[in-house]
């Protein structure tokens, strides 16, 4: 696992997604939240003003609540449209189907389309306070495969700030890619920024490999990246 430490978390990660699309990646991993906002949007400027394009490139996002249609402000299909793919040039982008009437089947479907897409050059992650990566929360089989997750109150009360504060409106499901699925990407690229991720980071990066802490899972995959402002690495040792 390579740790980098910097002011500038958005352009170690927009180097690495550029380098691997002008090499000619087919498939990028995308990841919603807070975290990976400016990364997208200095990708978003690369792409208006350096003529980076991802054209004949497929995207797919990490996870999905259930129940919010795809138009919902809060849904991530909405999110990172808004936020990325709609401002960028990729022939699909895909996510997990959160209103699905059969959500086992549906989510079996995308881990095969996933696997008939990939491998997924790069998967951008973010960290939750509890270490998780997707919605794998803590205890999450460190095999699993996409599948429908129920949300640990914490979490929960961590994205309520996305839901006007209310966390009454905050799903308790979730449809995620498996910890398994997202090992299958050849790089894994995880940011991290502020005081508030550092405990997280520390037990991801410096703790036991343990379903206790989902993202130590990047210990064991043969690349893997963590970009970290100073203050989310503040408690590295
Ligand atoms: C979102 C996702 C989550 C977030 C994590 C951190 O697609 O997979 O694991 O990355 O909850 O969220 P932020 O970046 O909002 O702190």
């Amino acid at each position: 696992m390579e740790v980098v430490i910097t002011d500038h978390p958005e352009q170690v990660l927009a180097d690495i997604i550029t380098e691997v699309v002008r090499e000619g990646a087919t498939t990028l991993g995308l990841a919603t939240g807070s975290s990976p906002v400016p990364t997208y949007t200095e990708l978003i400027r690369r792409h208006r003003e350096e003529g980076l394009s991802f054209r004949g490139m497929q995207a797919v996002l990490l996870d999905e609540y259930v129940g919010l249609p795809p138009n919902h402000p809060e849904a991530y299909a909405r999110f990172i449209r808004d936020n990325f793919t709609d401002h960028v040039d990729f022939d699909a982008v895909h996510s997990p189907d959160g209103m699905a009437a059969d959500a086992k089947g549906a989510a079996a479907e995308y881990d095969e389309l996933i696997a008939r897409l990939g491998p997924v050059d790069v998967q951008l992650l973010g960290i939750g306070s509890n270490g998780h990566i997707g919605f794998n929360e803590p205890s999450s089989s460190l095999t699993s495969r996409t599948r429908i997750k129920t949300l640990t109150e914490k979490t929960r009360r961590d994205n309520a700030r996305f839901f006007g504060g209310d966390l009454e409106q905050v799903p308790l499901h979730v449809v995620t890619q498996g910890l398994g699925t997202i090992c299958e990407a050849t790089h894994l690229a995880l940011v991290a920024t502020g005081e508030t991720k550092a405990e997280a980071i520390a037990a991801a990066v410096e703790g036991p490999l343990s379903a206790s802490c989902p993202a130590s899972i990047l210990q064991w995959h043969p690349r893997a990246t963590v970009v970290l402002d100073p203050a989310a690495a503040s408690r590295l040792r």
